[in-house]
């Protein structure tokens, strides 16, 4: 999200202390947050936590001595989103019925930037028909509504009400600030290890966190395709907004990925499949016994090898994963060819800051034309971002081939 700014507008409610959670995460993306705040709001929290957070002067009073005279008009027309986190019942009707008497209102009235409203109020007050009538004049004019949570409120009532959560509204933040270039695209992603029961309490399967293939899931979805998540057995939790397939076998994943493939423009298989399963899965834990013990295995279907025989009847772009640690190359070109790959991502596991488990991932891309792309070290987030434009474009050419 480098390059992107936001404005947070904080307005006078209990919720406001989540707002300085918000500033953090959206920070963490690389965003620029300026935040301006109510009067109100500075009962509940004080512009120093923010300024303090997003490292630039908060401005709470129109004609205090913070920025310039004409900030009010600048900032919604120079950045690229405005959160209202939390947005009280008296700001949404302000905002509803035009009425500009501070600084955030008439920034908000001056607008130009998308604006993302996070209604966080009483329950009653929320499901007064006066603020539900304004929400939805709010809506009409192009103004995004998060719905608020459920659940037990600061005033002790039990309904929605809630401001969402920080990460939530991070999420939709991101979604609002990304090109929906991949829209109407859909994109079947397979992510995770598989895990192969030797008995009721032991299985075989390998280091993937499933990190990558998560990370492709968020960006595609984030960008507006159609996406369906097949993963393994993984500690992460599904990205919002995209279908999500749990399986634990590699002859789950078989059925799963073979079940969703009809219709899919790119297909990324990213999931590290155990080759091999043992042939007899015990119905009962196996005892300790005799001094060595022989399990015997037997191969796994290679599901991308099936897609890739397959592919004249369902075409779709075709993406493999590589994990190597040897002839990283090579061994990737290899793979390509025989799997009737459109590319491969080939990252070499025995590195410690790239391939399993980490936070980054430094990655070579080879295309079925011989073409390298060298990547450096970046993280999993930007890695997926650089897979899916290169998936799209080959994509793009063949439609136009
Ligand atoms: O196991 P291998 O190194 O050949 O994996 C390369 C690619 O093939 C990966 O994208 C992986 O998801 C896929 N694969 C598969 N089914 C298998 C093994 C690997 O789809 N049984």
């Amino acid at each position: 999200m480098n390059g992107k700014e936001v404005i947070l507008g904080v307005t006078g409610g209990i919720a406001a202390y989540k707002s300085a959670e918000l500033v953090r995460l959206l920070m963490e993306d690389d965003i620029l947050v300026k935040v301006a705040m109510t009067k109100s709001a500075t009962k509940f929290v004080t512009p120093l936590t923010f300024e303090a957070l997003s490292g630039e002067s908060v401005i709470h009073d129109m004609f205090g001595q913070e920025g310039t005279a004409i900030d009010h008009i600048q900032w919604g027309q120079e950045s690229d989103l405005i959160i209202i986190a939390p947005a009280t019942a008296n700001f949404i009707g302000k905002m509803a019925h035009g009425i500009g008497d501070d600084f955030l209102s008439t920034c908000v009235l001056a607008a130009t930037a998308k604006i993302l409203v996070c209604p966080s109020m009483n329950t009653r007050m929320f499901e007064n028909p006066a603020v539900q009538e304004n929400l939805d004049l709010l809506k009409k004019r192009g103004f995004i509504i998060m719905e608020p949570g459920q659940g037990a409120l600061a005033c002790g009532t039990e309904g929605p009400g809630r401001l969402p959560e920080p990460d939530e509204i991070l999420q939709q933040a991101r979604k609002l600030l990304s090109d929906q270039d991949l829209s109407g695209l859909k994109i079947l992603i397979t992510a995770g290890p598989t895990t192969e029961p030797i008995d009721p309490v032991r299985y075989i399967s390998n280091r993937s966190s499933g990190k990558m293939g998560y990370a492709l899931a968020r960006a595609a979805t984030l960008r507006g395709a159609d996406v369906i998540l097949v993963s393994g057995p993984t500690d992460l939790n599904p990205p919002p907004g995209l279908n999500f397939c749990q399986v634990i076998t590699a002859e789950d994943m078989r059925r799963s990925v073979f079940e969703n493939r009809s219709g899919c423009d790119i297909i990324i298989k990213a999931a590290a499949v155990s080759d091999y399963r043992p042939r007899d899965h015990a119905a009962q834990k196996i005892k300790k016994g005799p001094e060595s013990l022989s399990l015997e295995l037997v191969k796994n279907p290679d599901i991308l090898t099936e897609l890739g025989s397959t592919i004249e009847e369902f075409p779709a772009v075709l993406v493999g994963f590589a994990a190597e640690t040897e002839d990283l190359v090579a061994n990737a070109e290899k793979k390509l060819k025989s799997k009737n790959l459109d590319m491969i991502v080939a990252n070499d596991v025995s590195s410690k800051d790239a391939g399993f488990e980490t936070d980054t991932n430094r990655v070579k891309i080879i295309y079925s034309d011989g073409r390298v792309d060298d990547s450096p070290l970046m993280t999993k987030d930007k890695v997926a971002d650089l897979v899916l434009d290169r998936a799209k474009a080959i994509r793009e050419a063949g439609l136009e081939g």
